[in-house]
């Protein structure tokens, strides 16, 4: 999915739209009928230049950008062939991340969690080691480093835990759960963070706020995997 032309994922997912339009681009802030500020760059050598300076239209969500302000926003990203929405984050197509290379194992633990009396407990253990930054992170070249690794994390084992469990599965495979970045944390540069999919790290106690009970966090970490384009969808077929 990743050597598709940007241009080609663009016009997979956005309409060109006639006529002009009174409102702004929400990544130039200038005026949809003004042309962008992006030239295009062509993805081939010497190539034409595939994407007209017009406005286009999201297939789904229907809010309207300058093509090439998009196309430029892609080309700053990982590109892999998916697009999100600037205005309301829809996602089309397959978002994917850049975490490091790890493991992600699981483990069945009898004891219970507080606030779950009736089941067992599932443990995620993520290990990642150091490495060197990709094209994907923000220093290529340079090292990241992995503090707190392997990083251990509990969910109930119950429907709702092993659903959330098999879409944290898929968020893993599409590298979606850390990414390299600085920790607000600790405000070191350079080094694997979580991505935004929060995890449990407390088993018995709760020192961190990210520990148990906590009646909300099975709903917000659906919400969050779903911000991310993980649903329940990715086990249908298409
Ligand atoms: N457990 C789980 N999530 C956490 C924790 C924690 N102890 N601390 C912060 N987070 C959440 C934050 O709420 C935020 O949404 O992770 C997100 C990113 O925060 P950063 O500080 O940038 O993340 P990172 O440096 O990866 O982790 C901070 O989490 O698991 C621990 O050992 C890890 O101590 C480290 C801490
Ligand atoms: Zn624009
Ligand atoms: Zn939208």
């Amino acid at each position: 999915a990743s050597a598709q032309r940007p241009e080609d994922v663009i016009q997979r997912y956005m309409e060109v739209v006639a006529g002009v339009q009174d409102e702004d681009c929400i990544i130039c802030m200038d005026q949809l009928s003004n042309p962008s500020g992006y030239e295009t760059q062509s993805t081939q050598e010497g190539g034409p230049s595939a994407l007209p300076d017009t406005v286009g239209k999201f297939i789904k969500c229907g809010h309207t950008l300058h093509m090439r302000c998009m196309l430029a926003m892609y080309n700053n990203g990982t590109k892999d062939g998916s697009l999100q929405c600037p205005s309301c984050k829809t996602i089309y197509g397959e978002k994917t991340g850049a975490q490091p290379k790890g493991k992600m194992e699981i483990y069945s633990i009898a004891q219970s969690l507080p606030g779950h009396p009736d089941c067992g407990t599932i443990q995620i253990i993520y290990s990642i080691p150091p490495g060197l930054q990709g094209s994907e992170h923000p220093n290529p070249g340079q090292p990241y480093s992995c503090r707190g690794f392997p990083r251990f994390c509990f969910l109930p084992d119950n429907d709702k835990g092993r659903k959330v469990l098999e879409l944290l599965k898929v968020a893993w495979m599409r590298r979606l759960i850390f990414t390299v970045g600085t920790s607000s944390t600790t405000g070191e540069p350079d080094t694997v963070v979580w991505n935004g999919v929060h995890h449990k790290t407390e088993m018995m106690s709760n020192m961190s706020g990210h520990g148990y009970p906590d009646p909300n966090y099975l709903d917000n970490v659906l919400s969050e995997l779903a911000s991310q384009g993980v649903t329940e969808d990715c086990f249908k077929p298409p």
